[in-house]
């Protein structure tokens, strides 16, 4: 999310809500799991369309966000601090092991944004450190560090789209060796700044250079390659996989797991294999991406970049 894109209230507008809602509950007594509750707007409007018989488990690695979500007094609901690669221990511990659907609503909330001391922006000056799960793992400040200049480069310009990676990696790795180390988000955002060949209109320099750390101190790839498979594991037949996204990798790898899995019977013609032996198919696009209408954009800028991709398990 774009800093600017905000709200400054600490509120988070879901996105993609009852779109997301809609392909994801198509059993009312089904079990369900919210993988990134945040503030529980996917989770909350789950609950309203389940009978008595449904389940919704909500998952959350941030503690502000799972204590929020202990909030919610319903006997259908339980919410759990963990990472979402985790989905597996969090099921077997609730004693399930097929469920009828899974969302994933990536990226981070506008709280986690909002609460200043958090590390996110350069908005609030407070300690660079950028965990959405502040009880493990290592902060964005711990990595610059030790960072080499030559993976930090790496980073800005995978993670963050960073045109000028390699001249603000370089100024950072300076000022490391001129100060001692960078602690802080204005820091951070004044060294961006004073490398930037020319300002930008309408966004902030440092955008690319936060967006890239947090995804790097987060491994929000890495643990969206590792949830996906076991989501395929945990579906029943006929069960939905709904994930939002909100940055073109994350998108790109949701795309190329659905395509993967749909086209697992897809070989040369003339392969020496029988057709009834080819692996078949084990996810089905249910709908083209889904983006968020003009109104949504209008009312909430940061949904701008949204896509959401919607597959079913088949019965393989
Ligand atoms: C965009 S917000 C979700 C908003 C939510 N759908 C709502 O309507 O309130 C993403 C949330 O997912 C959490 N999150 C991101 N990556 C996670 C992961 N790997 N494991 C668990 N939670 C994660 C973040 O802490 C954040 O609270």
């Amino acid at each position: 999310m774009n800093q600017a894109q905000s709200n400054s209230n600490h509120e988070h507008i879901t996105v993609l809500l009852h779109e997301a809602v809609e392909y994801l509950v198509l059993k009312k007594d089904g079990v369900y799991v919210d993988c990134t509750f945040g503030r529980g707007g996917h989770s909350k409007l789950i609950l309203e369309k389940l009978n008595q018989e449904g389940r919704l488990i909500a998952i959350d690695r941030d503690k502000t966000a799972y204590e929020e979500g202990l909030k919610i007094k319903d006997a259908r609901f339980k919410i759990v601090h963990a990472h979402f690669s985790e989905i597996d221990e969090v099921l077997e511990a609730k004693g399930i092991s097929k469920v009828d659907g899974v969302l994933l609503d990536l990226g981070i909330s506008s709280p986690q944004i909002d609460e200043g001391d958090r590390g996110f922006s350069f908005r609030f000056d407070a300690y660079l450190d950028m965990r959405m799960d502040q009880t493990k793992g290592i902060t964005a400040a711990e990595v610059l560090k030790n960072i080499e200049q030559k993976e930090l480069e790496k980073i800005l310009k995978e993670y963050g789209e960073e045109k000028f990676a390699r001249r603000i990696s370089a100024a950072i790795i300076k000022e490391r060796k001129e100060v001692g180390s960078i602690e802080t988000t204005k820091q951070l955002a004044k060294i961006v700044a004073e490398h930037m060949p020319k300002k930008e209109v309408g966004q902030d320099p440092a955008t690319r250079t936060f967006q890239a750390l947090r995804i790097y101190v987060n491994r929000e790839l890495e643990e969206l390659q590792e949830v996906l498979p076991k989501i395929l594991e945990r579906l029943k037949t006929g069960g939905m996989m709904v994930v939002i996204s909100f940055h073109s990798l994350e998108d790109r790898i949701v795309k190329q797991f659905i395509n993967d899995e749909r086209n697992r019977d897809t070989l040369p013609s003339n392969f020496p294999i029988r057709s009834e032996d080819l692996p078949k198919p084990r996810l089905n696009i249910v709908t083209k991406p889904i983006r968020p209408s003009e109104e949504e954009v209008k009312y909430n800028p940061r949904s701008r970049s949204g896509i959401m991709r919607i597959a079913e398990r088949t019965a393989y």
